[in-house]
């Protein structure tokens, strides 16, 4: 084969493939329905942002250090020599728009989604994919943990209504840009002792983003962490009770958590809650979403001071996760409820098939007709391929009588119907 999709981005296919039954655009819809309908009981509104965002965005916001921005960004000059990035997330994109279009001001709470195309350079395996689709919600104006506790309940309600429950939620504070200083020197401080036997990755986010060093899975780096400090213990006392609180909200609405102290999420941004949901199934690329509160991007990216809170979830792990569970959702239907079928001299015949199709489409009824002029067995044979319910027959005798055939492909009876009749019949047919 000559050409190939770039490595590690999927093609969504129409028809479910043999192989990776989950990249079948029937599924991906099903899950974008879902989610949508989940934000809209929740009250929250879709933005679509550009696929493309000025470079400078990302590094502004989630930081020069991070891995997407340092090694993973799709970055290139364009022709009037600006550089530009194909978006590697939601959160920066939804400020700037926001912002450009002044929605801060007009909406002193505004609670938005998301379904878009996010591309990091990443190494790709099962699950880890250079182009990734997040469906993803932030909300600007609040700072009342009841919106985080939100936040969250809205990714569960997502996975419930799929009917995904095996799923694990991770909680942590990452507390404040003012109070993370004392608690990276603090782990510097544990780790410089036996820096020298951590990872390479480990000893290279040492100076540059130490808190990464316990995003690792690594497991000597692990157990070299296992008794760092955490956390939780150097938090300023409005993030600690910011974060009790939330934990008493959780609590209340029923949903479990787990306090992970090694969760810091891969991004400058966040301040205050992060959290991740963990599908238990996924193998290493296991978090299912995740997310968390950035009360200092709105004004880090030139706007006023605003709080926010988001997610993004994956729906590659979604589609994976329904898959390893065994979860066949309800699909749309995509068959054809009437297949039309010619006989007889075509010149007469198929201007009438082609204006009854029309017809019929235009009525609502999802129909079709074989376009190779072959044989009646023939046409048939594609209207069972396609899965279709009723056969419709057009030949000259049905035209001169102004009739056509309806026949059920379950049962095989056909009777004549009169042309006029033929719409009603179908819709009749068709709940
Ligand atoms: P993130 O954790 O980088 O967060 O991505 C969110 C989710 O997207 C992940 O949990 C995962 O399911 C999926 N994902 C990320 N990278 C890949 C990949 N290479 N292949 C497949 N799936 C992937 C963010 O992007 C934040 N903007 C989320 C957020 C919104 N925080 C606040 N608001």
């Amino acid at each position: 084969m000559k050409y190939a999709a770039p490595p590690y981005m999927n093609d969504v296919l129409p028809y479910p493939p043999s192989k990776d039954g989950w990249l079948h655009t029937a599924l991906w819809r099903y899950v974008e329905t879902v989610f949508r309908d989940t934000c809209r009981r929740y009250g929250y509104r879709e933005i679509r942002t550009p696929i493309l965002e000025q470079t400078e965005l990302f590094k502004r916001s989630i930081g020069e250090e991070t891995d997407i921005v340092s090694k993973e960004m799709f970055t290139f000059t364009d022709r009037g020599n600006r550089s530009l990035t194909l978006k590697p997330e939601g959160t920066a994109p939804t400020v700037r728009a926001c912002l450009e279009h002044k929605l801060f001001a007009e909406h002193p709470v505004l609670k938005l989604y998301y379904v878009g195309q996010n591309f990091r350079y990443e190494r790709g395996q099962k699950g880890r994919y250079r182009q990734h689709q997040q469906l993803g919600v932030e909300v600007f104006g609040a700072s009342d943990p009841a919106i985080d506790a939100e936040v969250i309940l809205l990714a569960m309600e997502f996975y419930r209504e799929l009917g995904v429950v095996d799923q694990e939620l991770h909680i942590n504070s990452v507390g404040t840009a003012a109070s993370r200083p004392a608690y990276r020197e603090a782990l510097r401080d544990y780790v410089r002792p036996f820096l020298a036997e951590m990872s390479e990755e480990g000893q290279g986010r040492f100076e540059a983003n130490p808190l990464r060093m316990l995003d690792t899975k690594d497991e000597n780096d692990l157990r070299l962490l296992a008794a760092a400090p955490r956390l939780v213990d150097f938090l300023d006392d409005e993030s600690r009770t910011h974060f009790e609180t939330l934990q008493a909200y959780l609590t209340a609405a029923g949903v479990p958590y787990i306090i992970d102290h090694r969760l810091v999420r891969g991004f400058d941004y966040y301040s205050k809650t992060c959290f991740e949901i963990i599908g238990t199934k996924l193998g290493s690329q296991n978090a299912l979403g995740g997310g968390g509160r950035y009360d200092g991007l709105v004004e880090e990216c030139g706007g006023p001071s605003t709080p926010g809170i988001g997610f993004g979830l994956g729906i590659e792990r979604c589609l994976l996760v329904l898959d390893a569970l065994g979860i066949t959702p309800p699909l749309e239907d995509e068959r054809p409820l009437a297949f039309l079928v010619t006989l007889g001299d075509a010149a007469q015949v198929r201007p009438a098939a082609v204006k009854l199709l029309a017809e019929l489409r235009a009525a609502g009824i999802a129909a079709d007709m074989d376009y190779r002029s072959r044989k009646f067995g023939q046409q048939a044979k594609r209207a069972d391929e396609l899965g279709a319910r009723y056969l419709l027959v057009l030949g000259e005798g049905e035209l001169e009588r102004g009739v056509v055939g309806l026949r059920n492909q379950a049962t095989k009876d056909q009777t004549d119907v009169p042309l006029g009749e033929v719409i009603s019949q179908l819709q009749h047919l068709a709940v």
